[in-house]
């Protein structure tokens, strides 16, 4: 049955949502990403959808959304039926008016320059009344911890604060469905239970939400039930078989008891590979001092917000402090460019989507200083030796974090410098960066690096130094 957006509000037949025979083939591919995807969701419940980073899990969002194939081009087949209506016809514009959507990419959704402006242009986009805007906008930033930050701009933000205001500006707008992709990737761990609890709250309002994440043991009291797609095809999956399953978590029990070695704090060299004193960038406090040996595996860690992005960039000299001193190999290089420094200090930045500029994924890894069989092992060692001859803004999110480090990782640093890269992997690609990089500092790289994720740390032993 075909319909309009006004019939579907009038009609109250279950299931809310439903996708029969879905397919979708992107430009160019001779192979559909999916193909016979089957899922419900209903009212009032939570599922899951789970598989490995680049199974199709944003593609189908995109199908569900009408992203694709209005944005991304491409061949789509099969129904999407909400209450009982088929919406396939309908603009993206009128399928929000039922689907509340977070992208997983937070930058690509943002449209205003302003903190404020950003909460208060989603609610006058849907014509409330304006003394209504004023309070749910104010109740919403204050529930996402972000009203200090009010008359900020969105470009002052962390990554973990422009995941909060997003999640404020979707949860404002109660729609019927929401669809999120990855919302807890950048989150600390005050903004996961937070995200956790009003989930809960919103299930039980009624809302139906469908949720993409790797993590699934954040989710195991929350989700009714949970899909994994596997090579573009989709089936249920039950949340108890991720929790015997999780390679990164299994590795990083055996690795804490073969390799002591691994503990770097125990380390007694006098040597420093990096030393800073009284850095400070912005008129903001300076940062802890930090003394770091050849070798160490080192984790910044603070909650949204208290700058460590903006200390990697210091250490990688993308910015000059406003106070204090940078030391590399025992030089002060406060003051060298960030080109001079960049042989020396690798950093993989926390959006990927910055910092990959080649045509096709293996001439990202074949850089001058790189032969080809060591271009070749990167790729296999990531798992991106069947991405070859893509273009790397054509992989998921999460292959092209692996790329990013992959081309970082060629340039043979001697520090690499990682900001919150390990979200958004599946147990199987995490553990193929991690044991990757537990390469780099056994070759005798240095590693500095951001996670919330407790289950990287466990794995990589770190040092920890806290900021705030
Ligand atoms: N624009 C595009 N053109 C061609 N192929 C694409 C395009 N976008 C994505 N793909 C491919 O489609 C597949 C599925 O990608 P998708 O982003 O849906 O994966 P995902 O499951 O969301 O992964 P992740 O967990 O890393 O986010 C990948 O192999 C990817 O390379
Ligand atoms: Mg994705």
């Amino acid at each position: 049955m075909t319909c309009t957006a006004d019939d579907a509000c009038l009609s109250l037949q279950p299931p809310l949502l439903e996708v029969v025979d879905l397919a979708f083939t992107y430009v160019g591919q001779k192979q559909p990403t999916l193909k016979g995807v089957h899922l419900t969701l209903q009212a009032g419940e939570l599922v899951a959808l789970a598989g490995a980073t680049g199974s199709g899990k944003s593609t189908l969002l995109n199908c569900l959304t009408g992203i694709a194939p209005e944005h991304t081009g491409g061949n789509l087949s099969g129904q999407v039926v909400y209450r009982g209506c088929e919406i396939s016809h309908w603009s993206i514009r009128q399928r929000s008016q039922a689907m509340g959507v977070m992208l997983q990419n937070v930058e690509t959704q943002l449209f205003t320059d302003q903190v404020w402006d950003e909460v208060v242009f989603g609610l006058e986009n849907w014509n409330l009344p304006p003394g209504e805007i004023q309070a749910l906008a104010q109740a919403a930033l204050d529930e996402f911890n972000l009203a200090a930050q009010q008359t900020w701009r969105i470009g002052q933000l962390s990554a973990g604060q422009k995941q909060r205001l997003l999640l404020a500006c979707l949860l404002t707008r109660h729609q019927e469905i929401l669809i999120l992709d990855e919302p807890f990737a950048y989150l600390d761990a005050a903004g996961v239970s937070l995200l956790l609890d009003l989930l809960q709250q919103r299930v039980r309002q009624g809302q139906a939400i469908l949720l993409i994440e790797h993590r699934l043991e954040l989710l195991r009291t929350l989700c009714d039930r949970a899909y994994r797609i596997d090579d573009g095809q989709i089936s249920p999956w039950t949340l108890s078989e991720q929790k015997q399953a999780h390679p990164a978590l299994k590795e990083a029990d055996a690795m804490e008891t073969s390799s002591p070695a691994h503990a770097f704090t125990a380390r007694v060299e006098s040597n420093l590979i990096l030393q800073t004193h009284d850095l400070s960038w912005g008129g903001y406090p300076a940062f802890p001092d930090l003394r770091i040996h050849p070798q160490e595996v080192v984790l910044l860690k603070g909650d949204n917000g208290c700058g460590k992005t903006t200390l990697l960039k210091l250490l990688s000299g993308l910015l000059k402090p406003t106070t204090g001193q940078l030391d590399l190999l025992a030089h002060d290089v406060t003051r060298w460019s960030v080109v001079k420094i960049a042989p020396l200090v690798g950093f993989v930045l926390q959006n990927p989507n910055h910092q990959l500029f080649a045509d096709s994924v293996q001439s990202e890894v074949m850089q001058p200083s790189v032969s080809p069989d060591q271009a070749e092992a990167l790729l296999v060692q990531m798992n991106l030796k069947h991405c070859a001859d893509k273009h790397p803004h054509a992989l998921s999110q999460g292959q092209k974090r692996r790329l990013a480090l992959a081309a970082v990782l060629a340039r043979q640093p001697r520090i690499c410098l990682l900001d919150e890269i390990m979200v958004g992997q599946d147990p199987t690609s995490l553990s193929l960066m991690l044991q990757t990089l537990k390469t780099f500092t056994d070759r005798g790289g240095t590693l500095i690096f951001t996670s919330h994720d407790p289950g990287v740390a466990k794995v990589l032993t770190p040092r920890v130094i806290s900021l705030r």
